[in-house]
């Protein structure tokens, strides 16, 4: 491990936008000499007014002292010319995303700055390998991404391309978390980590709604409420920006040479189309401004509470999973009875609970429909994943074609009574947030086969980068590596598209009988 840049080094931020400034306020609060470039005239100093701003702010909420504020205030540096950052030992370019500006820029940078000093690129999507084709040293060169907002947001990926030298990514990573930060490593490939194994919590969510689920809001909730993601895939869309979502799936599914994973939502592209940009324009999957009202999700209206619940044990469900969901209908006075097959099921398969003659199962991957249909019993009820049955305030069901009125608002009713409201999902495989959960999972596997990250960063990077509640590896440990690779395999199978295969890793993990984080 190399150890971080000394305390008054001095870091040279190119681009004093959005991404510019947050670096340069944290550099700075950090006891960094920041050197700010900018070409637009009056950038620098605005974005200096704005830093300072900020700390201001800090100041007043008691998060920095005023001696604090004022001692990082004099370590910011306008730079007039480029001249002046002769003595850098880090720069980090915050410019425009375009491949030819940045190169240009490095090679500009490379014959001003000293040979110690590190060169790194904030870029999200450029790879850092083509970046530093053109120096004479790009070994020197190295990615050093932070998400927006800066100060805010404690992932830095630091991304090393073929040629990066371990000492300047081991210096960066560690300069990164003497800033406070959280870094992980990764190599350079399209998405780095968090792009790229977040794409199914969009592009699922876009299925799920092209396939008629149920609505953005139902779908929202569901995942918020059950799942315990802080926001639901269509209103974080709508925050981010159709047309830079849609633009970020488009570019990593072009740079996969049209791997099927990553393929764009049509569903998208037509809100793209249509200017329904989200926030920004007013209208996305929702509606913004004074007179806009949030719909609300679809919840079952309540039902009566049923007596005849026995619970027993899935085969191959993992305890973490049902064990809470158990313990929460014991505690709404349910009895547990001894486990019971269904009579006449192909696999001597036995549901989670029985419920006034409903088998309820934990999804699979299969539909309700199909696996009523397997099992030769129509009164089939499924429900969703969630981050903690013990806890959630909302639960997903789906129920057969088949299934009877009787028998399904009885499975509603014995949900309500344990404290969930309940959300009916159309029958379609693997539901919302199991679904979602077992892509997420399968795309940080395959991040970690590929050699991008380790199981460690991918979980970091994914709960640090976009809030997600658990990683995703650590996910599929709760989970069970049987039931991620049954559900994937069950979404294979019902869609033959090779979207769904399943990670080389999910599969030796669940053959050797290991999980990711031990
Ligand atoms: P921005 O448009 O807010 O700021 C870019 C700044 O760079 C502008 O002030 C512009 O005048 C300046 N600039 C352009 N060409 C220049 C040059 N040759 N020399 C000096 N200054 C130059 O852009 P933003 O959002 O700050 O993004 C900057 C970089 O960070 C991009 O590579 C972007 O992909 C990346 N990034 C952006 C994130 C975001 O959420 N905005 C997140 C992570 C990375």
């Amino acid at each position: 491990m190399a150890p971080a840049l000394e305390k008054g080094s001095i870091v040279a931020v190119i681009g004093s936008g959005a991404m510019g400034s947050g670096i340069a306020q944290v550099a700075a609060s950090a006891g960094y000499e920041v050197h700010l470039f900018d070409t637009r005239p009056g950038a620098v100093a605005k974005a200096i007014d704005d830093i300072n701003a900020m700390y201001g702010k800090l100041t007043e909420k008691g998060r920095m002292s005023g001696a604090e504020a004022a001692a990082a205030a004099a370590r910011l540096h306008c730079v007039v010319d480029l001249h002046e950052i002769t003595k850098a030992a880090l720069v980090i370019e915050a410019v425009v995303e375009n491949l030819d500006v940045k190169q240009m820029l490095f090679a500009d940078l490379e014959s001003l700055v000293g040979d110690d000093c590190i060169l790194a690129t904030n870029t999200s999507s450029i790879s850092v390998t083509a970046i530093a084709a053109k120096l004479r040293r790009p070994e020197r060169l190295v990615g050093m991404h932070f998400f927006n907002p800066v100060p805010l947001m404690a992932l830095v990926e630091v991304i090393s391309g073929l040629a990066t030298s371990g000492h300047v990514a081991d210096t960066v990573f560690a300069t990164a978390a003497a800033w406070g930060k959280n870094p992980v490593h990764a190599k350079s490939t399209p998405g780095f980590i968090v792009n790229r194994v977040a794409r199914p919590f969009y592009a699922e969510g876009l299925r799920l709604l092209s396939e008629q689920a149920a609505d953005p809001a139902t779908l929202d909730a569901v995942m918020r409420e059950a799942g315990g993601f802080r926001m639901g895939p269509f209103e974080l869309m709508d925050l981010i920006g159709h047309d830079i979502n849609f633009s970020v799936t488009q570019s990593v599914f072009n740079a996969y040479f049209g791997d099927p994973r990553f393929m764009p939502s049509v569903h998208q592209q037509e809100m793209v189309n249509a200017g329904f940009l989200g926030r920004k324009s007013g209208r996305g999957f929702y509606r913004y401004g004074d007179a806009a009202a949030k719909p609300a999700p679809h919840t079952e209206p309540a039902q009566a509470r049923p007596e005849s619940v026995s619970i027993s044990m899935e085969p191959g469900v993992t305890k973490a999973v049902t064990g809470p969901m158990e313990l929460r209908l014991k505690s709404a006075g349910y009895t547990v009875a001894h486990r019971k097959p269904l009579p006449n099921a192909e696999h001597n398969e036995a549901p989670a609970f029985h419920c006034t003659g409903a088998a309820v199962f934990l999804t699979d991957g299969r539909t309700a429909t199909e696996r009523a249909n397997a099992n030769k019993h129509p009164d089939t009820v499924l429900y969703d994943l969630a981050l903690d049955a013990a806890s959630a305030p909302r639960i997903a069901l789906a129920r057969a074609d088949q299934c009877s009125d009787s028998a399904y608002f009885a499975v509603v009713g014995m949900f309500q009574a344990a404290g969930f409201a309940v959300t009916l999902l159309d029958d379609v495989p693997g539901m919302a947030v199991m679904r979602t959960v077992a892509m997420l999972a399968n795309e940080a596997a395959d991040a970690v086969n590929q050699g991008v990250c380790s199981a460690a960063a991918v979980d970091i990077a994914m709960q640090k980068g976009v809030n997600y509640p658990r990683g995703p590896l650590a996910w599929a440990d709760t989970v069970g590596m049987a039931q991620v690779v049954t559900v994937l395999s069950n979404l294979a199978a019902t869609y033959g598209e090779d979207r769904y295969r399943v990670s080389p890793l999910l599969r030796r993990k669940l053959a050797n009988g290991t999980t990711f984080h031990g």
